[in-house]
């Protein structure tokens, strides 16, 4: 079963470029940009680890993303997860980027989109993995400030497909961000956002009712609503569900508590992604073994995440086909 895992074709839809910051890396960026951390080795970062909720996470992992200065910067950190995905055999990623968490910080938007950028462009030519990058609001900051960040976003239209809501989830709810996703339509990205993870099933609601949403990151918390979960089923919404990130952020104790098979059996496109793999503790082939090891799954059932997830994507139509003839054969072919 590991085997066939690793080897299995994946697309991975939910993965925040900031959280694939390994502790290494930061404390070679920390030297490299004269960065003062709070910390004496990748070993104490890693130790600094221990999340409670959503928010306890989030505030290291601003902290961390304090590193990143220069368009190298934004490029090695890019590089280095697509050599991940190289390894853990990802064919196609769509990455999040915090612009805000950068440009608060007098960063250009320029320089960390040309560094992204660059790094997706050498991974398609020598990787063959392709991408697309999705833009964050972070719902933590105002309404002003979402519809500043789209406007800086313009002139490189050409290489964000999307717009996506993330950061804390209590008390930014996705009404207080409808008039920026409407400007966001209207210029032509499609949109996604993070929706009942810590937050109840209404933000799912609302973010497909008042966002517009093509896919809703997590979800999990659907079961909650039975109507909503016939919805999601009826209207093949996707769910970009993140197992590891749920365990360690406790939205889920453990994870034989999961609810992402369950949600498979059921007919919904549930899909399995990392999130910020450098600090909830593995990649996309670390998410399908922890939730294979834990739950009742056959390869069928692993399988299904990837054919999922390639519906769910937004690549073209030839694209999908091409991706779901490559994991039929490859499922065909296992012996
Ligand atoms: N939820 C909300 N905001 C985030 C996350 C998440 O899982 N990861 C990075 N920012
Ligand atoms: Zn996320």
């Amino acid at each position: 079963m590991l085997r066939f895992i690793n080897d299995l074709p994946k697309v991975e839809l939910h993965l925040h470029i900031e959280g694939s910051l390994e502790p290494e890396l930061m404390f070679e960026l920390a030297k490299r940009n004269h960065v003062d951390i709070p910390f004496n080795s990748p070993d104490e970062v890693k130790a600094a680890y221990q999340f409670t909720n959503l928010q306890s996470f989030l505030d290291i992992y601003y902290q961390g993303a304090n590193v990143l200065i220069t368009e190298e910067d934004f490029f090695d950190l890019t590089w280095a997860y697509l050599l991940r995905c190289q390894k853990d055999n990802v064919i196609h990623t769509e990455i999040f980027f915090d612009p805000q968490t950068h440009t608060g910080r007098g960063i250009a938007f320029e320089t960390i989109i040309k560094g992204i950028t660059k790094a997706l462009t050498k991974a398609r030519e020598e990787l063959g993995i392709s991408s697309q990058l999705i833009m964050c609001f972070l719902r933590h900051l105002s309404e002003e400030q979402a519809i500043e960040t789209l406007k800086q976003a313009l002139p490189y239209k050409k290489d964000i497909i999307g717009v996506g809501l993330d950061s804390s989830e209590d008390g930014h709810p996705p009404e207080k961000f409808a008039r920026v996703f409407d400007m966001a339509k209207q210029e032509g990205f499609l949109a996604v956002a993070h929706a009942g993870e810590e937050g109840p099933a209404q933000n799912i609601i609302d973010a497909i009712n008042m966002l517009h949403v093509q896919r809703i990151d997590h979800g999990v918390r659907c079961v909650e609503d039975p109507e909503l979960v016939k919805n999601l089923i009826e209207n093949r919404m996707p769910l970009t569900v993140c197992p590891l990130s749920n365990t360690k952020l406790k939205v889920f104790k453990e994870m034989k508590d999961h609810n992402v098979v369950s949600l498979l059996k059921q007919g919904l496109c549930v899909t399995i992604n990392s999130d910020d793999p450098a600090y909830f503790g593995g990649y996309m082939t670390d998410n399908f073994v922890a939730v294979a090891e834990a739950l009742p799954t056959t390869k069928e059932d692993l399988a299904q995440f990837t054919l999922n997830a390639i519906e769910a994507s937004f690549i073209s139509d030839t694209e999908k086909k091409r991706m779901t003839k490559q994991v039929l054969d490859f499922v065909a072919n296992y012996a």
